[in-house]
């Protein structure tokens, strides 16, 4: 039997998403996949978004697809070049946000900004492990440490969430594994923080269709410098593009917690339907039964990731 959750009855969702709009989205990793799609939806819901990211001219091009519906929607894009592995990058990115909207509350912060890299837990060098924990790990925690005490002081309905991943949930892989698994315990913790007065959230989905595959061009010249993907990380992003969920059904699921109120967001893929409870089932039951970790795959991980 489980313990009753104390938790349950604060709630975690806005019930209505319009308590958001006038308010500001800061959204990391905004200009590409999944965080593009964020800022598209927080247009949709009248907020106006902040795109931050490394990649200025994916900043450019996001803001000129996307100046029409803001135009339509009456809100303010703000493009802002940052790379959150950098604290000091994060400070400067939330100065020109206050220096833009000087009087305007921050209504969701969306430390969604990651890299799929880093190799083996014993192949990866020091700055490979320096490179991931950098951005999937310690970003949400700079973004996290920089945005939410103001967002608490200024006592307007918000929202925090994350991009984890099915990584993070299911019996761990590599460094990326252990930054998604890293980046789910901070959410965890920040719920256990803030619960009754931010809404928190955590988006784990399966494989979607975006540029993560190649996500080695934006490796910061202090991990190492930019490097080109190999003809079989082409091969997968491909494949990616080709089976991979749409970015938008990604930002909706996570819209839809944002008024409900879940926390996990286990973003299921159509076309492999319960994959990501059967690995988290998975790995609860290899804990709770004493077992080895394992991860289980379905025809399509093994489609996506197999080599041809
Ligand atoms: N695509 C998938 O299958 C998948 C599955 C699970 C989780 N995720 C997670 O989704 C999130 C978004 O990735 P995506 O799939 O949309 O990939 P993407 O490469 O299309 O987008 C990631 C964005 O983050 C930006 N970025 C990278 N490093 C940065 C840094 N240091 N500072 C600021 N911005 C930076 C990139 O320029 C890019 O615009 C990531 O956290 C990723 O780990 C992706």
């Amino acid at each position: 039997m489980s313990p009753e959750n104390p938790y349950e009855k604060q709630g975690n969702g806005h019930g209505d998403l319009g308590v958001l709009a006038g308010g500001i989205a800061v959204v990391t990793g905004g200009a590409s996949g999944i965080g593009l799609a964020l800022v598209e939806a927080a247009i949709a819901h009248g907020m106006h978004p902040v795109i931050v990211d490394i990649e200025a001219e994916a900043i450019a091009e996001a803001e000129g697809a996307l100046a029409a519906f803001a135009a339509k929607s009456n809100v303010t894009i703000l493009g802002a070049q940052c790379d959150v592995s950098s604290e000091e990058s994060v400070q400067a990115m939330a100065e020109r946000i206050d220096e833009t909207f000087p009087d305007k509350p921050i209504s969701l912060l969306a430390c969604n900004a990651g890299v799929g890299a880093g190799g083996g837990v014993l192949t990866a060098l020091q700055s490979d492990w320096d490179f991931v924990l950098g951005v999937n790990l310690m970003g949400p925690v700079y973004c996290i440490r920089e945005f939410v005490p103001r967002m608490l002081e200024q006592g307007a309905p918000g929202s925090v969430m994350a991009t984890a991943s099915q990584d993070g949930l299911c019996a761990s892989q590599g460094v990326y594994g252990v930054s998604k698994h890293a980046c789910v315990a901070l959410m965890e913790g920040l719920h256990g923080e803030v619960g009754g007065r931010l809404t928190t959230h955590v988006l784990c989905p399966n494989v979607v269709a975006t540029n993560i595959v190649t996500s080695e061009r934006n490796r910061p010249d202090r991990y190492g410098g930019p490097r080109q993907a190999h003809p079989g990380a082409i091969n997968i992003q491909d494949k990616f593009k080709e089976h991979g969920i749409p970015p938008s059904q990604c930002a909706e699921q996570v819209f839809v917690a944002m008024r409900d109120g879940t926390f996990y967001v286990m973003a299921e893929s159509e076309a492999d339907p319960g994959y990501v409870h059967l690995e988290v089932e998975t790995r609860m039951n290899s804990i709770l039964q004493h077992e080895r970790p394992f991860r289980p795959q379905s025809q399509l991980i093994l489609k996506v990731f197999s080599p041809g």
